[in-house]
């Protein structure tokens, strides 16, 4: 078989050797990008005189034809075929001739798939963070259902203080929009084209490589050939905000595992949404949270494998870098999944506010009693040390704080007052956190508010 490259070599390449370097496999998905570069830079050669009109319309003609056989499943890939770099311009220069050959000029795969990796990434960091906007709206519109109910808030997993849906479920909204933003960065890390370097010391010819740029939808060129083919700090930066925003989602999925279980009983997810047991007939379990939590170790190896391939490289291109694709295809895909499922999930779930009311009851109010003191004049770590005493008096009396009277409070400290009561309810727990950021209805309706128009949402908010 005839190699791109095989004009030096005497000998055939070993056949496991061709598999083994071989890229086709995967990187056939950047037939789209490969071949909208090859289009611009045909131009670009044409431009600079190096392509007559004519010859440019082959090309560009050719090109399309070698698109259309990739989008209708057409496109026969030869055994020479070691990348899609190779693969288009052999199908190309089967389609228009020796002309094919020019197209080649000034050009080296290594500044190619730098572009073609780029503008793929760039367009991941597009889909993908529309699918993390409909996984928020899918939070919004929960936080909405039930902007008011009260639940448990938790720190070490352990009682703390009550909450309401909409905060608790607006705390998993704002990790999801920083993801957002982190994308939206990471496509500008990636919208910088290499093309015009060449194998690493920059195209012998005169093309015009802002014009180039603007073309392709880039928005500068990279300063420096040797950099501009051994940099992958976009895929990078993608592995590690896939690899952040599979941790949100990871997070989120383990709440909702513990909130689904018997002992929380807080929600209860949707048949589509959860599986059965084989052997035990009462079971539902939360595969597609478990999956998720899952993969998210998977999405962390990506980028600590990548990191280290690239650790060692010296100056421009090196093999190592035709590792950079397959952990980025596989983030991309493993979230494309994972995030419509988790909106799916999220929207269809149902909550269980009696199931939440029922654990509402032991010690999460105790801190009311302790700024209570504190609003009466009290230092705060006096007012803690009473509250404790209380909270200490209730667990041996074996009944909740909202049980004890107003006298037993009055025994331990006569601070406490008749009025010690009326702050012991929930309710006046949630209304005094309305600090902006707070649990109280009206702070939580503002924040709801803002996350709403962060999507494109309106701000209707039907409550409950
Ligand atoms: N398939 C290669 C890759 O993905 C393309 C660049 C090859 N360049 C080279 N000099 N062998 O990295």
């Amino acid at each position: 078989m005839t190699k791109l490259w095989g004009g030096r070599f005497a000998g055939q390449t070993n056949a496991l050797v061709h598999r083994y370097q071989s890229s086709i496999g995967f990187d056939i998905r950047l037939y789209g990008e490969d071949i909208t570069g090859s289009v611009a830079w045909a131009r670009g050669l044409a431009d600079a005189g190096l392509l007559s009109a004519n010859e440019r319309d082959t090309l560009l003609g050719g090109l399309e034809a070698v698109r259309a056989e990739f989008a209708g499943g057409a496109f026969v890939v030869a055994p020479e075929d070691e990348d899609i770099h190779s693969a288009v311009e052999r199908r190309l220069t089967e389609l228009v001739g020796p002309v094919g050959g020019k197209l080649h000029t000034g050009r080296s795969r290594n500044d190619q798939v730098a572009t073609d990796f780029r503008l793929w990434v760039m367009r991941a960091c597009d889909q993908l963070a529309e699918a993390v906007a409909e996984t928020q709206r899918a939070l919004t519109d929960s936080a909405t259902t039930a902007v008011e109910l009260p639940l448990p808030g938790y720190t070490h997993l352990q009682h703390a203080q009550p909450v309401t849906w909409g905060h608790w479920a607006l705390s998993h909204f704002w990790p999801l929009e920083r993801d957002r933003a982190r994308l939206a960065a990471v496509r500008r890390t990636a919208a910088v084209l290499p093309l015009g370097a060449a194998a690493l010391a920059g195209t012998a010819f005169a093309i015009d490589r802002v014009a180039l740029a603007a073309r392709l939808g880039f928005e500068a060129i990279t300063p420096n050939s040797l950099d501009a083919v051994s940099d992958r700090d976009f895929a990078a930066e993608f592995l590690f905000a896939t690899a952040l925003l599979g941790v949100h989602l990871s997070r989120l999925s383990e709440q909702l595992i513990l909130f689904s279980s018997a002992e929380f009983g807080f929600v209860r997810l949707d048949d589509a949404y959860s599986t059965g047991s084989s052997i035990m007939p009462q079971k539902k379990n939360p595969d597609t949270l478990e999956l998720t939590r899952g993969k998210s170790g998977r999405l962390i190896g990506h980028l600590t494998g990548f990191l280290a391939t690239l650790k060692g490289l010296p100056s421009a291109y090196d093999k190592d870098l035709q590792e950079d694709k397959e952990p980025v295809f596989d983030a991309a895909d493993t979230l494309a999944l994972a995030l419509p499922v988790m909106a799916g999930l999220l929207r269809t779930m149902a909550l269980r506010p009696e199931r939440m009311a029922a654990q509402l009851e032991g010690g999460l109010l105790a801190t009311e009693l302790a700024d209570h003191l504190v609003r009466r004049g009290l230092p705060f770590r006096e007012a803690h040390h009473l509250a404790g005493r209380v909270v200490r008096h209730a667990e041996e009396r074996g009944v909740p704080l909202t049980a004890l009277s107003a006298a037993e409070l009055a025994a331990i400290s006569p601070q406490f007052g008749p009025d010690t009561t009326e702050v012991l309810t929930v309710p006046a727990a949630l209304a005094a956190r309305s600090v902006p950021g707070g649990t109280a209805a009206t702070a939580v309706r503002a924040q709801l508010a803002e996350a709403r128009r962060l999507v494109g949402q309106s701000d209707e908010q039907d409550g409950q």
